[in-house]
């Protein structure tokens, strides 16, 4: 049984609402039942977490240590400048896979630079809700390789 929180960051709260074209239509409710839907046959347990605070943020990624194997991050706005959560990632050291949902290097120069993408095993972008779902697949393979 693998364990792997999912964290969504600041405003995905509003998907469905917010900039469909760029975001798409799906709510994240929608997209959290179909994550949980694909965990469920794989015997993977996922915590699923939003929050529109920093701090909050740094706070499940610090409980992530000591339940989960691996943790799923869309940060939001938060990718682009919050040192505080890539101290987060480097400090619990478990594997982390940066996921957004539209493909931040088509868009404004200033989406371009991830501050967290150096501590994150890898990064999956422009694709979509399914994006969550390669991450998910990645971190499996990450941890099967490793035990
Ligand atoms: C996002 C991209 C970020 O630049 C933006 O601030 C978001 C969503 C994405 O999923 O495409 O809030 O992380």
């Amino acid at each position: 049984m693998s364990r792997f929180l999912v964290l969504h960051g600041p405003n995905l709260n509003l998907l469905g609402k917010r900039e469909p074209a760029v975001y798409g239509s799906d709510t994240l409710e929608a997209i959290n039942e179909r994550l949980q839907a694909w965990a469920e046959p794989q015997h993977v347990e996922l915590r699923i977490i939003q929050s529109n605070h920093e701090g909050a943020l740094v706070d499940a990624i610090q409980q992530a240590l000591g339940w989960a194997d691996g943790i799923v991050i869309n940060a939001g706005a938060y990718t682009h400048y919050s040192y505080a959560l890539r101290d987060a990632l480097t400090s619990v050291a478990l594997p982390a896979v940066e996921v957004h949902l539209s493909n931040i290097y088509a868009r404004e120069a200033f989406r371009h630079e991830s501050v967290i993408a150096p501590v994150c095993r890898g990064q999956i972008c422009g694709l979509g809700w399914y994006g969550y779902i390669l991450a998910l697949q990645a971190l499996q393979r990450l941890i099967n390789a490793s035990s």
